[in-house]
């Protein structure tokens, strides 16, 4: 064939990169490999190993170690031991460790690429382009951070030994994005890979070794799900990260509840790619190609449900059929192949049983004339149009390489279905106008939103979820915060446990006596649903007066006040320190009389001192209320990405029962600072508090339903509210059993939970009680990425 001739059909040859290299390393290893135990390789107790296969032939690749509780109990005990070592190392010494790591990573680049293909299935273009670079630029990036920790994150510390659990759709990067962190930090680790493709995290262990890094700072226990439970259970580890499936997340949010654990979950998602009649087609179609074919669609932000404006939907498919038609689908270790090989045949199964569900529930089926190779896991890309917005295909995460496709009129439409399931990790918006793109971008509820492009990351962009897709952030500044907590807090003693009801208190049937405190909901005061009232009484027994019993009806009613309230987090941040100050303002003027009744409750020391504190304390949050400004990213591509900080949504907030003034303030000011809007149930000790706190907010231009008051009792709340799907996260200050109860009855809808961990908080000081801790929380980080430039 001539030159001409093989232009015209584009026919390409085959392209083979050389394995050698790896499969040297493999046979040096005797293809068998141990964990990587205290920097040595420890063959696992009970003697058992598995196979990783190539799923491009189904052929064994090598064997590893199955790692039983034994073992992981021996990681963690060497990641506790180096602790010391690696804590006792100036900032400046892990820095160089970790640029270190990504010298070694770019040196063996190649190797670690082709592992990465042979073990996982992936396309060498993408192990060799994206993955591995990647992972070079994370080690960069937090050698960064690791040399600037002391005085960008003063006063605070690691969490200590760091158990990570990882999956198998990036297994190197996906390591790199939870150990660069955790080491930049001051952290130790026990990472366990996924058991479909552990090789290179273990190729990563040898880096580790020849960089020199302290012994036992990074530990890799490979195994099942079954090690990876051990890993969560274990009570020597103070802080698990996993990423993968949302049932295994809830899985490990059950496990963790009660230990106090930190945790960080990074999810699936159906993430949605929006394309406008006035998009530029050509380039939403090749985008199309990097958002659901990169990787075989094994990607949890991959875009996965199409949504085309009608005007177009015809137009637009037919592009897209025609350059499907173009995709190769091979070997992949063949430089000029497009889509590889599926990780594993559960996976392949679960594709096409999905598929199948998808056409009987009326989707049609297409897929391009392409030819699979005769053994290996492939699975032809894949388009399902007429898909019904409740259908399986348009909510659950399929993981493959099949797109599901629907159709928008309106942009108001297209966000209603972006936004309609259960996730929110990513989005994709194609439009030539900046305006539609950017307003629609801003109505997305996901963490990451592309403007005109896709499947975009840098280490200095925030990546993470909304909703179900997890919580927590992996890379940027606020990626770091998932490793640190303030230095004071693990000191913190045990908050004393108290029974929720008082010995002191008695419940009584209404009509009640002359100072009765309603509940305050929509900016009203509305009387409790359940009809009953609790007798509040003062130091010395004396009646002071009564206080409501709410109830389930009650907190569903505050959360739909809290929901229609969401103008407050559109108003401008001027508006908002505005309204904080005017409380402040008449807070102040009532300081004699709200001080006089809460002196009944807690002497008149403490009174005086509350109410002067949350004048303060709402000074505070006036000044930041205009100044969570998000950030600009830079990164190395020709588009900046924009870090908005925007509100969680509606949060319920447990107060806590010392301290009623100032407990409230301290935790409803950062939040309604950033624009959330709050259910609160007030002090259990003095509940009596919420009638001065509404006078105040009712004086001070507050919009209703910004902060819903709901006194009652903190166990018998906690649940409704942990519970309500429509609630985005909760605060729960109390003790150790309150807290663990937080985390375990959200389990089901994987709210954000963030607890005192059943420690004491001195509300009375400054340092433990305000400032960017509480901030953090109460905002979550869109990460908008803009094409820019040249
Ligand atoms: P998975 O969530 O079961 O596996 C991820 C990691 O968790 C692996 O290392 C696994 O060994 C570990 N693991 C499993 N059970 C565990 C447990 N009880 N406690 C602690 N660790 C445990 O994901 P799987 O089964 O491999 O894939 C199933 C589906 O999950 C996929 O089809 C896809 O929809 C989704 N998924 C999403 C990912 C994401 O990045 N969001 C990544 C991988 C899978």
């Amino acid at each position: 064939m001539s030159v001409i001739e093989k232009f015209r059909t584009m026919d390409y040859g085959p392209a083979p990169e050389d394995p050698k290299e790896s499969l040297l390393w493999l046979d040096r290893h005797k293809r068998r490999f141990s964990h990587f135990i205290a920097g040595d390789w420890k063959a696992p107790a009970e003697g058992k190993f598995f196979d990783t296969i190539d799923p491009s032939t189904d052929e064994k690749i090598a064997e590893v170690a199955q790692g039983s509780a034994t073992d992981v109990d021996a990681a963690v005990k060497a990641a506790r031991a180096a602790l010391k070592t690696w804590q006792a190392l100036t900032p400046h010494a892990r820095a160089r460790f970790l640029y270190a790591l990504a010298r070694q990573i770019q040196k063996h680049s190649r190797r670690l690429a082709v592992l990465e293909t042979i073990d996982n299935g992936k396309p060498i273009r993408e192990s060799r382009d994206i993955d591995i670079p990647l992972v070079a630029r994370h080690f960069y990036y937090h050698a960064g951070w690791a040399q600037l920790l002391e005085t960008e994150f003063p006063a605070q510390q690691a969490c200590g030994v760091v158990g990570q659990i990882i999956p198998w759709n990036f297994p190197l990067l996906m390591l790199a994005w939870k150990i660069a962190p955790a080491l930049a930090t001051g952290n130790t680790v026990v990472l366990k890979p996924a058991e479909y493709t552990p090789l290179t995290a273990l190729a990563f262990a040898e880096l580790c070794d020849e960089v020199g890094l302290p012994k036992g700072v990074v530990n890799i226990v490979t195994g099942d799900g079954s090690t990876g439970e051990a890993l969560t259970k274990h009570p020597g580890v103070d802080k698990i990260a996993f990423t993968g499936s949302t049932e295994v997340g809830r899985a490990i949010r059950r496990a963790t509840a009660s230990s106090h654990k930190r945790l960080s979950l990074e999810l699936g998602g159906k993430s949605p790619f929006i394309i406008f009649e006035d998009a530029d087609l050509d380039g939403a179609v090749e985008g199309l190609v990097d958002g659901i074919w990169f990787n075989q669609g094994q990607v949890c932000c991959a875009g996965s449900r199409l949504l085309m404006q009608e005007s177009i939907a015809e137009k637009l498919t037919k592009k897209l059929q025609a350059r499907m038609s173009t995709l190769r689908v091979g070997a992949p270790l063949d430089k000029a192949v497009d889509i590889g090989a599926i990780v594993a045949r559960v996976q392949l199964d679960r594709i096409d049983r999905l598929v199948k569900q998808g056409v009987a529930e009326g989707a049609t089926c297409w897929q391009p004339e392409v030819v699979l190779p005769s053994r290996g896991l492939f699975y032809k890309p894949t388009l399902l149009s007429n898909v019904h917005p409740a259908s399986i295909v348009a909510q659950q995460e399929i993981f493959g390489p099949v797109l599901a496709a629907m159709t928008f009129r309106t942009p108001k439409e297209a966000v209603e279905l972006a936004n309609n399931t259960v996730y929110g990790l990513a989005a994709s918006v194609w439009s030539e106008s900046v305006n539609v793109a950017l307003h629609v971008a801003a109505q997305l509820k996901a963490g990451v939103v592309w403007v005109n492009s896709t499947n975009l990351f840098d280490a200095a962009c925030g990546f993470g979820g909304y909703r179900e897709s997890g919580f927590g952030r992996e890379g940027g500044r606020e990626g770091l915060h998932e490793y640190l907590e303030p230095s004071w807090f693990r000191k913190a003693p045990p908050l004393r446990a108290k029974s929720s009801k008082r010995a002191d208190q008695a419940e009584v049937a209404n009509p009640a006596i002359d100072r009765t405190v309603k509940l305050y909901i929509g900016g009203k005061q509305a009387r409790p649903d359940s009809g009953y009232s609790l007798e509040i009484r003062g130091k010395n027994g004396k009646l002071l007066g009564e206080s409501p019993l709410g109830n389930r009806k009650d907190i569903r009613n505050a959360v739909e006040a809290a929901r229609k309230a969401d103008s407050w987090a559109r108003t401008t941040a001027h508006n908002r320190a505005q309204v904080l100050f005017y409380i402040a303002e008449n807070l102040s003027q009532r300081s004699g009389e709200i001080s006089a009744r809460l002196a009944a409750a807690v002497g008149k020391r403490q009174a005086a001192q509350e109410v002067k504190l949350s004048v303060e304390r709402l000074f505070t949050y006036a000044a930041w209320a205009d100044k969570f400004d998000g950030a600009v990213h830079n990164p190395p591509f020709r588009n900046i990405s924009i870090a908005m900080n925007e509100p969680l949504g509606a949060v319920g907030v447990l107060c806590p029962a010392k301290a009623p003034l100032l407990g409230f303030f301290s935790l409803v000011l950062p939040l309604i600072a950033a624009g959330n809007a709050v259910v609160a149930v007030p002090s259990e000790t003095y509940p009596l508090v919420t009638g001065d706190l509404y006078q105040v907010f009712e004086t001070s231009d507050l919009p209703g339903g910004v902060v819903n008051i709901v006194p009652g009792r903190p166990s018998e709340l906690l649940k409704v509210l942990a519970e309500h799907d429509d609630l985005d996260a909760l605060w729960c200050y109390g003790d150790a059993e309150l807290c663990a109860g937080a985390k375990a009855l959200s389990v089901g809808n994987l709210k954000q939970v963030w607890t005192n961990e059943g420690r004491e908080i001195d509300f009375f000081h400054r340092q433990q009680a305000e400032g960017p801790w509480y901030i953090e929380h109460a905002y979550q980080v869109k990460n908008i990425w803009v094409p820019y430039g040249e």
